[in-house]
């Protein structure tokens, strides 16, 4: 009797993909990542939910003239809000986020490639949590930078210093070899741009490791409607500076594929993974131009 293996999970992640090839899979991340083979990805940024305690929702609103409508807006005219749709994900953990990241950050290391790099993305809350655990997977002189993002947008609070940063750990599989293309980075301005002369404050300075950024603007046009997008600027940099042409990235906490964006402005082919059948209506719209491979249980097509 002949005998077969079980059908894989996911179809095989191909070791040599054309540049810029886009796939978006519907998994929940550790049954994927136990799918890819080692060192599989040269670049692997991951933005895990952040263990807030609540839903993460955005509701995304519309807002038409309506005499009879609740609010008053310019002129007197008044207007009538409507939810038109709203995106969420499940973000609490309680006690057990390293019990839950744990497990997919072994992962995360193994399928990078001996040059390779990890970034995670959190707030304050865990990351110190998580640097003393990757501190321990990896040996404490893999750890490269903690970037701080500061950006400084809504309400303040009243009895302590409004948190207004995330943290973005990263982490490199070799500290002797790893990719950091310093010609690729981006210059921002000087802060006294008089005590530097003419053509120091003309090209910029490298930014340090507290990028200051501001986050996605909820009206602006990078806006998806996903819950927590994190701004491309962000990622861009990242891709920008450790992926070399033809590198692999991977994202498998992708929510609005904002990895897979950058990824395709910078030419580099990109795996995106959520559990969130939302996140994969959201990454299908936001990346239709690059014509992705979509995976999703079953071989459900995205809602048009
Ligand atoms: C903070 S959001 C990522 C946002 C993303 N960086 C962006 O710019 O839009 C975290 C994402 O992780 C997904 N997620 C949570 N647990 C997961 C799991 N076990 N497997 C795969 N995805 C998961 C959620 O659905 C959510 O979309």
């Amino acid at each position: 009797m002949p005998t077969h293996d079980p059908a894989p999970l996911f179809d095989p992640v191909p070791t040599a993909a054309p540049a810029a090839s886009l796939e978006i899979v519907e998994a929940e991340c550790l049954e994927y990542l136990r799918t890819v083979p080692d060192g599989a990805f040269q670049l692997v940024y991951i933005d895990p939910p952040f263990n807030t305690g609540r839903r993460q929702t955005l509701a995304r609103k519309k807002t038409t003239a309506d005499p009879d409508g609740d609010r008053t807006g310019f002129g007197g005219r008044r207007y009538r809000t409507d939810v038109v749709s709203r995106n969420s994900y499940g973000d609490s953990f309680g006690d057990d986020y390293l019990e839950f990241l744990g497990p997919r950050l072994e992962q995360a290391i193994r399928v990078l490639d001996a040059t390779g790099s990890l970034f995670v993305h959190l707030d304050p809350r865990e990351s110190h949590y998580v640097k003393v655990h990757l501190d321990g997977l990896l040996g404490r002189e893999h750890f490269m930078n903690e970037i701080i993002w500061s950006y400084d947008y809504g309400a303040r609070a009243k009895r302590r210093w409004s948190s207004k940063h995330d943290v973005i750990l990263w982490y490199a599989r070799d500290p002797a070899a790893y990719t950091y293309r310093y010609g690729e980075i981006d210059r921002i301005p000087y802060m006294a741009p008089k005590l530097v002369g003419e053509e120091k404050a003309a090209r910029g300075k490298t930014p340090t490791d507290v990028w200051w950024n501001t986050i996605v603007s909820p009206t602006g046009r990078e806006r998806t409607g996903y819950p927590t997008q994190k701004p491309l600027t962000i990622l861009e940099r990242i891709l920008r500076v450790h992926a070399r042409p033809g590198d692999r990235v991977l994202d498998f906490f992708a929510g609005s594929g904002t990895t897979g964006a950058a990824a395709q402005i910078l030419g580099l082919p990109c795996v995106l993974v959520d559990e969130n059948p939302a996140a994969i209506e959201v990454m299908a719209a936001r990346l239709a131009s690059a014509q992705p491979r979509i995976q999703r249980p079953g071989g459900r097509p995205p809602a048009p």
